[in-house]
């Protein structure tokens, strides 16, 4: 038989190569990796077999994470530091995942006297790395890997130490290694005693840092795990950080909406009884806010139509402030045509007929008579559009009782084509709060989503709805 050329045995060794990789779900450079350490070692070192036969390694340092690996979930490594706030490091970890990202643990040595590698290797479902000296990790280089193998660093807590290696280039452990190899940018959330945030040293590094190119996040003001210690230098709440850190991936993920037009109404409306009175609710807006912000960071063109409330104006958006039910319907119709419609807006079902036109007097004659009369139904008018209709039309139904039934007859009498629900009761704190619980009710089926922050509920609807409308990802 001729022999082969190297042209020939180069390309059946690529070959190979590829389809090892294509089945173990590897990349071609760590597929090589594994041939040599197996060369090296054996082919059982490292190396495991799964119930398909394939090679798996195991808590191997060359596997890229491969869920990550195969859908290109953005990746996050989360160094995390030695203060007292490393157990909220651990919520955090499961906030970063809710939000579909990929989280890869490094801990320091003092992080190790608050919390332990094991529990953030479970919720992370990776291992957590700690040690700068370990021989598995670094027969390649290891700590230059995990600097470079993701799309943000985030230190959560950020001790005042750290922040000083940190600002100094220190590279004595496995955290400040990755912190000066990476070139990925690195996120911080300080966390420490206020006198020691307040601290002229630490006020000089938090400084350099900033100088240097490293994104901060808080520290928030209020109470200190030290009993009777109040100030700054709490460590911002996990779903900040994580809402934040999403925010600073975003890039990676495609701006989905580009291109679309998507109206949304939120808040209260407030129905007049004279001049200076009003009938109002207690809708707080931050939900409808929340889908407007995260409509426009998927790249829509967003008109936010907001009825009274005490929020900042979301970024990238259109807003048009109104009072009245009636005022709502009109902006709404002047917005027209849109491509998704969104009314989370708590919209008065009624207004007094008979408001005055000035302020309305105690007399002795007995209290004022106020005649209710019904508010137009903005998102019934839209709904029902011959003309102009939005291909998606979204209502929200805010219920104290039989949510779902309540909800599945407001879709049909609407003619909308969502209704997200809500339990508004007392108990539940939506209104107002920060969390909420929701359920997508559609003609064919319900989806009943878990507790989230009114953010996550934001960004998963936002996704839910460049699904449903076929938006490339
Ligand atoms: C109980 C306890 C709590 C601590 N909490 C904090 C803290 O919240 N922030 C901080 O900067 N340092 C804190 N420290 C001091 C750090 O643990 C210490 O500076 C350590 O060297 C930091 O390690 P690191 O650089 O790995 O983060 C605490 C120490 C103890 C004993």
């Amino acid at each position: 038989m001729a022999s082969l050329t190297v042209r020939q045995l180069d390309d059946a060794i690529k070959t190979r190569l590829r389809l090892r990789a294509a089945k173990s779900g590897r990349s071609v450079e760590d597929e090589v990796r594994v041939i040599l350490r197996e060369a090296a070692n054996g082919p059982d070192a490292g190396v495991s077999s799964n119930s398909s036969g394939g090679p798996v390694e195991d808590a191997a340092p060359v596997r890229r994470p491969r869920s990550a690996t195969k859908s290109k979930l953005p990746r996050v490594t989360l160094i995390i530091g030695g203060g007292i706030a490393a157990y909220k490091a651990l919520d955090l970890i499961r906030r970063l995942k809710e939000r579909g990202i990929h989280v890869r643990c490094v801990m320091t040595r003092a992080a190790q006297q608050f919390v332990t590698p094991l529990t953030a290797s479970a919720l992370a479902g990776e291992r957590c790395y700690t040690d700068l000296f370990d021989p598995q990790s670094e027969f390649d280089a290891g700590h230059i890997r995990l600097a470079r193998d993701t799309d943000l660093v985030v230190v959560a807590p950020a001790t005042a130490d750290l922040m000083a290696k940190m600002a100094q280039g220190h590279a004595d452990d496995l955290a400040t290694a990755i912190l000066l190899a990476t070139d990925k940018p690195i996120l911080v959330a300080p966390a420490m005693n206020p006198l020691m945030w307040n601290n002229a040293a630490t006020k000089r590094n938090a400084a350099q840092l900033a100088r240097d190119g490293v994104s901060f996040i808080g520290p928030n003001a209020g109470e200190m795990a030290e009993a009777n210690e109040a100030g700054v230098g709490r460590m911002s709440e996990p779903t900040e950080i994580a809402a934040f850190a999403d925010t600073m991936l975003r890039p990676l993920n495609s701006r989905r909406l580009a291109g679309k037009k998507i109206m949304i109404t939120a808040g209260p409306t407030h129905e007049p009884i004279d001049p200076v009175r009003y009938i109002a609710n207690r809708s707080s807006g931050k939900q409808g806010y929340a889908i407007a912000e995260a409509a426009a960071r998927a790249g829509a063109d967003v008109v936010l139509i907001s009825g009274p409330v005490d929020l900042d104006d979301p970024a990238g958006v259109q807003v048009v402030r109104v009072e009245s039910a009636r005022d709502m319907l009109a902006q709404v119709e002047k917005s027209l045509p849109s491509d998704i419609a969104i009314f989370a807006a708590a919209v008065a079902d009624w207004r007094v007929a008979n408001a005055g036109e000035q302020k309305i007097k105690k007399t002795q004659s007995g209290l004022p008579k106020l005649d209710l009369t019904e508010n137009p139904d903005i998102l019934a008018t839209v709904s029902k559009l011959k003309q102009n209709r939005p291909k998606l039309v979204i209502g929200f139904a805010a219920e104290t009782e039989n949510l779902i039934a309540n909800a599945t007859a407001k879709l049909k009498r609407k003619g909308c084509d969502w209704i997200v629900a809500n339990d508004v009761s007392p108990a539940s704190g939506v209104m107002g709060g920060d969390r909420n619980t929701v359920h997508i009710i559609s003609a064919n089926e319900t989806e009943s989503w878990p507790v989230m922050s009114k953010d996550e509920v934001a960004n998963a609807l936002v996704k839910r709805i460049a699904d449903a409308i076929g938006a490339k990802a």
